[in-house]
């Protein structure tokens, strides 16, 4: 039974949108879980300016400025410790975890990628799918380990693709279905957690 409420630490490289469907839901009274953290590897991103503008902690780390991933990794990974961070939810992070976060936090960072995962990983996912002309698309949230979006799946969300979508309506409505499916995750995935 959880006694307190979960703490993430948001990881995003541009605008943002999933982040902020997750902030909202965890200032609901019902969310199990708190936003602690917000991290970015792109200190431009519109994201990270609206988390400041909510008053949230936020981090900028360029991967330029260090010269191995490992090195950059155990930056972000000493922010993630002083805020004792339960999960990672990576929101429209672009850039791979590596081996020195995946090890500290095993199981405990989540993602969510804009298809039908197994089909269509790696980038431009809508267009991938759109292109090949499935008649159901979507979006699916997973844990994440060292492939490109092959960790275990934890929820999806299913989006009809009709006759007069274009890739921008299609676009339009798995974006729309990722900002109810990721809230609710994180609190399924807080709902079975034991936390410490
Ligand atoms: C979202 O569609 C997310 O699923 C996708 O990036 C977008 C970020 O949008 N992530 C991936 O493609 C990861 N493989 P947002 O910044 O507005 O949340």
């Amino acid at each position: 039974m959880q006694n307190r409420k979960g703490k993430i630490a948001v990881f995003l490289s541009g605008r943002g949108s999933n982040f902020d469907s997750i902030y909202k839901d965890s200032l609901k009274h019902d969310s199990n879980y708190n936003i602690e953290l917000v991290i970015s590897d792109n200190p431009d991103a519109d994201g990270l300016v609206k988390s400041r503008e909510y008053g949230l902690n936020t981090f900028a780390f360029k991967r330029s400025d260090y010269v191995k991933k490992k090195e950059f990794e155990l930056a972000i990974l000493d922010v993630l410790n002083d805020h004792k961070i339960d999960l990672i939810c990576l929101a429209g992070y672009m850039r791979l975890i590596g081996k020195t976060l995946l090890k500290k936090y095993e199981k405990r960072i989540i993602n969510i990628h804009p298809s039908l995962l197994p089909s269509f990983p790696g980038l431009n996912a809508q267009k991938q799918a759109y292109d090949y002309g499935v008649k159901f698309s979507g979006c699916t949230v997973h844990f994440v380990n060292s492939g490109i979006d092959t960790g275990q799946i934890i929820s999806q969300s299913i989006v009809e693709v009709l006759s007069s979508d274009t890739l921008f309506s299609l676009s339009k409505k798995i974006l729309e279905a990722e900002h109810i499916v990721y809230p609710k995750s994180i609190r399924k995935y807080f709902k079975t957690m034991e936390l410490k």
